[in-house]
């Protein structure tokens, strides 16, 4: 038999970047980059019906079409909601546009709260003993200074706190639930604002300087970041690995609070070519959570369905773009202990977990990557 040039593909397909060609001229939403359902149908050969996947914030524009798409696998859905109108309205969109028949389950979480968080995580446990993948997707954006129940500031106690949290409380099940065919996942729904702000560990709640909340945002998305790398450093070698995603630019509750020369980025030029529709938001995360390249992989940071290098690379400042600030495990493994702090959460110790003191070693395997400017 011989094989013709012609039926060979021109380049082969780059794993760590399927989608590339889909990119190369974004063109707004719904042009030809992915939707979360189609990375579904690239990646998900087997029906999931063994699988049990919980994602935050379902009722908001992302989670609700990542919700749609992991449900479509066939796994068992849980989402949480504020509202129970509001959680059961998103069940019927997510019944209505997804071909699974997996069940779905609502748990209401209030993620000011941190009793609600543990609530929610107890209920979870009771219908559920193990978690495939965990999607850390709820969030606020640059909101007015404000604080939570627990007395953090807003940012930092529900996008960061509050998930934080949750991993703790559902590591167990998260190791329970992995197998030596599919490794656990959590997935982190960062964003690229994560490289405007590191976290001040002086100051997390923004008590002692002019309160910006955009560099608030930023502070939560890093601690989000770095969490994933520290759960990944410590817990993979038990099971579950934990990826940073950012969703791209999507239309949704994300702008409420933004400044009209803000949004003038997403109505003109480069920045409008570059939104996404909520279904392309959904994809990066979809594809951390069921790509088959990911398996047994994490401490990645990505992006428009690619990797976009380890998420122990260097950030920079909004200030100073060329400014790149090192972190690294030290850092990441004192926001964790910090967090502990903060919720009075204890480590999560699990049969196989890498010793705290040997997981600094793994933390410096990304250091020298550079992150490439994403936006
Ligand atoms: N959209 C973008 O361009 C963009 C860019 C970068 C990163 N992201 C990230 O993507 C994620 C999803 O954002 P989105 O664009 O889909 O925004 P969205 O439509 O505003 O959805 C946010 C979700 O978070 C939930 N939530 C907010 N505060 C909560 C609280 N205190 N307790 C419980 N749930 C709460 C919301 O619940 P309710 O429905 O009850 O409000 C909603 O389900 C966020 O983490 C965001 O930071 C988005």
């Amino acid at each position: 038999m011989s094989i013709s040039s012609d039926t060979l593909p021109t380049s082969p397909v780059n794993p760590e970047n399927p989608y590339a060609e889909q990119h190369e001229h974004p063109d707004g939403p719904d042009d030809d980059r992915p939707t979360a359902l189609q990375i579904v149908a690239d990646n998900v050969f087997n029906e999931w019906h063994d699988k049990v996947v919980l994602i935050t914030g379902a009722t908001g524009e992302i989670g609700l079409e990542t919700a749609i798409a992991l449900h479509s696998t066939g796994a068992h859905v849980f989402i949480t909601a504020r509202h129970v109108s509001e959680g059961q309205a998103a069940m019927w969109k997510i019944r209505s546009r997804s071909e699974g028949s997996g069940p779905i389950d609502i748990l209401l979480l209030h993620m000011e709260s941190l009793d609600s968080v543990r609530q929610a995580a107890d209920e979870f446990l009771q219908r559920s003993p193990t978690l495939n993948i965990l999607i850390n997707n709820a969030g606020i954006c640059e909101v007015p200074e404000g604080k939570t129940h627990d007395q953090f500031e807003s940012h930092f106690g529900i996008n960061h706190l509050a998930h934080f949290t949750l991993i703790t409380q559902l590591l167990p099940a998260l190791k329970a639930g992995s197998s030596r065919t599919f490794q656990s996942r959590i997935v982190q729904v960062s964003s690229t604002h994560h490289r405007c702000g590191f976290v001040d560990f002086n100051d997390i709640n923004s008590t002692n300087k002019k309160y910006i909340p955009y560099l608030a945002y930023a502070q939560s998305k890093t601690a989000m970041v770095w969490t994933a790398n520290y759960v990944d450093a410590v817990y993979g070698t038990a099971g579950v690995y934990a990826l940073s995603v950012h969703p791209g630019m999507v239309w949704s509750g994300y702008q409420q609070h933004m400044e009209p020369v803000q949004l003038k980025w997403w109505t003109h030029g480069y920045g409008a070519r570059q939104v996404k529709s909520p279904a392309q938001g959904a994809a990066t995360t979809v594809w951390a959570a069921v790509g088959r390249v990911w398996e047994g992989r994490g401490g990645v940071y990505l992006l428009d369905c690619r990797y976009a290098g380890g998420s122990r690379v260097l950030d920079f400042t909004s200030a100073d773009f060329l400014r790149y600030l090192p972190c690294g495990w030290q850092t990441e493994e004192r926001l964790w202990k910090l967090s502990q702090q903060c919720t009075e959460e204890s480590e999560p110790l699990l049969e196989g977990m890498m010793p705290i003191a040997q997981a600094s070693t793994v933390g410096i395997r990304y250091d020298s990557v550079v992150m490439e400017d994403a936006d």
